[in-house]
């Protein structure tokens, strides 16, 4: 594993900066009474990639808008870089970028606009340089043709893309990607997978991925979690998860389509005639 004294290397400028690590520490997170995280402990090391893998409703999404500090624990806490990720200090300190599920572009700007908002804001330079900035992130996805479109004219896997480009141009030291790969054809995906190496070998950005993609996850990570029902069932890395004796990590990285089940049955007797 990389020392906690590597750097991180700006894409744009080659600045660097250091790598930053997260501690996330007994979280627990309740929404009216329910427990959706539980007692989670684990820590990022600078410029890892840590995958989070787990069945639809486990919590991942949480756990992610936790560390980005768009949520807060009901108990626990998380750093990063050793700082309070919801405090506005924090990211004036720590560059940190969501890739959020959705996408989450702003429909009423256009690709370049939405990717053009974030420098602007923070004076990064001038009008010249920041488009540089932009179409630099979006050759690197392979969307700089979309520049001058809204996102309700992209396809899926085009806004996912163009939202994976928006988290670059803010030069990220952490970057926090849910689900990157969904919506993408195993092409793209697999492309998706190289530059989120790529960010980390070049860059030592350190990148925190959940992903339903199992070859991501296999291939390019450090170590992988697994959550279940808001618990974090194991950690290690991708050659312990395969030889995991665990029914329940060997059931869900080895799903069988069984049509004998009786769900199947069901489907069979409900359909019309
Ligand atoms: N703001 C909220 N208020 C109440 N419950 C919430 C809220 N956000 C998430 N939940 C609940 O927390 C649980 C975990 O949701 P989460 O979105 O983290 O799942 P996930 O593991 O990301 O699933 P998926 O793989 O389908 O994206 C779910 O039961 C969800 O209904
Ligand atoms: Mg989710």
């Amino acid at each position: 594993m990389d020392s906690p004294c590597s750097k991180t290397r700006n894409p744009f400028t080659g600045a660097e900066a250091n790598a930053v690590g997260v501690k996330v520490d007994a979280v627990c997170k309740s929404y009216a009474g329910v427990e959706v995280l539980k007692d989670i402990t684990f820590e990022v090391q600078p410029s890892e990639i840590f995958v989070l893998m787990g069945p639809s409703g486990s919590g991942k999404s949480v756990l992610l808008r936790h560390i980005a500090g768009l949520e807060l624990p009901t108990s626990g806490t998380i750093a990063v870089d050793g700082l309070d990720p919801s405090l506005e200090a924090t990211r004036d300190r720590v560059r940190l970028a969501l890739v959020f599920q959705d996408g989450a572009l702003f429909n009423s700007l256009s690709v370049y606009d939405n990717l053009a908002l974030y420098p602007r804001e923070h004076r990064s330079g001038d009008e010249k340089a920041i488009r540089e900035r932009v179409m630099h992130s979006l050759r690197i996805l392979s969307v700089e043709d979309s520049v001058n479109k809204f996102p309700s004219e992209l396809s899926g896997g085009m806004k996912k893309r163009v939202s994976i480009a928006r988290a670059l141009v803010t030069e990220p030291q952490l970057l926090l990607y849910d689900e990157p790969t969904s919506e993408l054809d195993p092409v793209m995906s697999a492309t998706i997978s190289e530059i989120i190496a790529t960010l980390k070998n070049e860059y030592s950005v350190t990148s925190l991925v959940v992903t339903h993609d199992r070859a991501l996850a296999l291939t390019i990570s450090n170590r992988v979690g697994i959550l279940m029902d808001g618990e974090l069932v194991t950690l290690g890395t991708p050659d312990d998860l395969n030889k995991s004796k665990d029914p329940r990590i060997v059931d869900f990285l080895n799903p069988k389509i069984d049509i004998k089940h009786p769900r199947f049955k069901e489907l069979e007797t409900q359909a019309p005639a």
